[in-house]
Order: C-alpha cells, then structure tokens, then sequence
C-alpha cells in the first residue's frame, strides 16, 4: 500500500512539509483564473493578489486587521469564539485555494438565497453562520469593526471583479456520494493519516508556546454538529483535497489527493461523529424538509 509510505514520510517530515507549505502560499502571487460575468461571458482574468499590495490601499488598516481576524479569531476575538479554531483553519491558504472554501468569490456572491436557512443571507448573516457553527461561537454585531475588517479582506480580495461575476474557481471539490461510509476503515485510516497532527483523540496540537498548531477535528474544542464539516460527504470533500496537509502524491505541496473517495467518506464519518458540542437551534435547518441525507439530527 503505497499510502502507508507517504504517511511514515508525513509524520517524518511533518514540520519541514508545513514550511514548505508556507513558501508556495508566498510565491502563489501569479496564479490567474478566467472570470465570467453574469450571462457567461469572459472578463478580464483575474491574478491572485499578493498581501504585499494591501498597504497601497486607501484602507489597508482595515484590511490587514481583517486578515489577521481570520487567521487568529481565537485569540482576537475570545468573546465570540467557543471553539479553539480560527477561520482559516477551514478557509486554507487564507481563503486563497482552490477545493479549499476559498474567500475570493464571497464578496461578490452575496445576498444570496442560504440552502439551509432557504431565505436571503447578506455576507454579514453567512459569517455569523460559521461563527456560530464551526466556530461553535456568537454572532457578531454586523456593524462591528471585526465584521466589516473581515469583509475588507474579502472585498480586497475579490480586486476588480465586478458584482455578480464569477472567478473560475471552485469552493469545494467533487466526492461520490454514493459511497456508504465504513467507520471501523475510518478510524484506521485516522489513526495513520491523520492523528499525527490532529492528536489520538481528535484534541488537536499545541506549538512549544501553547498555540493551537493544529486544530481539533472534535471535543468540546472543535466545530459543532450545526456546521457544514460536521456532514460526513461536505467533510469529505474538504478532506480529499486538503488533507492530510503537506503530502500528496502529485501536484504542488499540501493539495491532497492521498485519499480516495471511500477512504474520504470513511474517516469523516467517523470523527464527524465523535462527540463534539450541540447547535439545538439546527432544528430549524431546511424548514421546508428537504435535508441532505449527512444531516446531523
Ligand atoms: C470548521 C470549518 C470552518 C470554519 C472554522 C469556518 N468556516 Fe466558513 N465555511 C466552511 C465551509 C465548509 C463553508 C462552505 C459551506 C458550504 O459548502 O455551504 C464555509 C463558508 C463560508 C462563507 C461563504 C463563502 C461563499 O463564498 O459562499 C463565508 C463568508 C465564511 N465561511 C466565513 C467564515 C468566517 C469569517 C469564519 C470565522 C469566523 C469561518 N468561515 C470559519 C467551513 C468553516
Ligand atoms: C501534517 C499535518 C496534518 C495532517 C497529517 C492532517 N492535517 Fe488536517 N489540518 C492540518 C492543518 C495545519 C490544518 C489547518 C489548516 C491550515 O492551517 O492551513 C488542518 C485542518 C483540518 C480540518 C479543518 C479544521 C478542523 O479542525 O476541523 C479538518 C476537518 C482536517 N484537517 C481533517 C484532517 C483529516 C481527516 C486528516 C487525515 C486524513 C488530516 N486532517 C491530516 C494539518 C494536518
């Protein structure tokens, strides 16, 4: 099984890989997509903006305060937060990644029409969404400085593209559904790809400071049962392309890919439903009845 060499290499060479990991997100700055605009038709591609830039605009304070909000929510915003997760700890690369619920779209998608909720969401109603959920936490006021820095980020890093256009880049990757999980598989394949950074027990891992370096994926720390990675095929998809961070078996550094569909679906069935805290209120998901078959009751 070829899996279980580049598992011994991940754990070998876990801190070097995350290095590595930073150095591409460094020199990602000429990554381009094709934009489209409402009725399909092609606009000006877009270039991944480098953070070198944000000083040049008129609200860079903003900006950059937004940016750090989402890499280090915990910390900066204790109140809020239940969970010892910030939002980049599920929005990769700062929201720059492609399959990685990627922020650049997100300013300009919005209001729109919210699947769970089926009423209209403004951007402030979708953060406050996560901030709930994944980061098990209270909204925010949507007047706060903290919202609209967050809002800043995305806005910035949406550049030039107008209202209603579309960068070519997709939010999450594709996961057969189909597939039926098998737990007992999970938890081995847990136990080999994943606890080396996430802890035995799902608890996560400190830094020599008491840092979360890796986040938790449950216990009273994580993510609760009303977020979208606590669904089994959402979790999947992420995990597919995402994890385990820092190896993969073709592509650039910390793409993915190790895993197949079955060994995705099987290992996040089985820590999604590891005990981790309770959203009551998601009894009010998907009013009309209409819920996905990994809906958590
Ligand atoms: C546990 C993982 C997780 C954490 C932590 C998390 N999110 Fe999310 N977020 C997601 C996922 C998954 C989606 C996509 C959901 C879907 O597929 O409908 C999402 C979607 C979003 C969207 C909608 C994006 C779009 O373009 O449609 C926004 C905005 C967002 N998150 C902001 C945040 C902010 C801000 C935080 C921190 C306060 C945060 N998220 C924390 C997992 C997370
Ligand atoms: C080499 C270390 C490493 C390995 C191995 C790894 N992860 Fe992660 N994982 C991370 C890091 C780091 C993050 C946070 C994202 C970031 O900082 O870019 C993360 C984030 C996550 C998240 C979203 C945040 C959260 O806490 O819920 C999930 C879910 C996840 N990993 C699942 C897995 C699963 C399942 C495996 C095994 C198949 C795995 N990871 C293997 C390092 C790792």
């Amino acid at each position: 099984m070829s899996n279980l060499f580049t598992l011994r290499l991940s754990i070998a060479l876990g801190g070097i890989l995350l290095v590595a990991t930073g150095l591409a997100q460094a020199s990602s700055n000429n990554t381009r997509y094709a934009v489209v605009d409402k009725e399909g038709q092609p606009l000006p591609d877009y270039v991944l903006p480098s953070d070198t830039l944000i000083p040049d605009e008129p609200n860079a304070e903003q900006i950059l305060y937004g940016k750090r909000l989402l890499n280090e929510t915990k910390t900066l915003m204790p109140d809020n937060v239940g969970s010892h997760m910030n939002c980049n700890s599920c929005h990769i690369e700062q929201g720059t990644k492609p399959y990685g619920a990627p922020y650049i779209n997100t300013f300009n998608s919005f209001p729109q029409i919210n699947p769970r909720a089926e009423r209209m969401f403004s951007l402030e109603d979708r953060i406050n969404g996560c901030m709930q959920r994944s980061m098990n936490g209270k909204p925010l006021d949507e007047d706060s400085n903290e919202m609209q820095s967050m809002i800043a980020y995305m806005k910035w890093l949406a550049q030039d593209v107008p209202h209603g256009g579309r960068v070519q880049i997709d939010n999450s990757g594709p996961i057969d559904k189909s597939l039926v999980p098998d737990p007992d598989r999970g938890k081995a394949i847990y136990a080999l790809q994943c606890a080396a950074c996430h802890g035995s027990n799902g608890e996560g891992k400190r830094d020599a400071s008491g840092t979360m370096a890796f986040p938790p994926l449950w216990g009273d720390e994580s993510f609760n049962l009303g977020a979208g990675m606590a669904r089994t095929y959402k979790a999947a998809a992420f995990i597919k392309y995402n994890m385990p961070m820092g190896v993969n078996t073709h592509g650039g550094w910390g793409e993915g890919e190790v895993l197949n569909d079955q060994d995705a679906v099987d290992v996040a069935h089985y820590f999604t439903h590891q005990p981790r805290p309770d959203y009551p209120a998601k009894i009010y998901d998907f009013p009309s009845g209409n819920r996905p078959k990994d809906f958590r009751d």
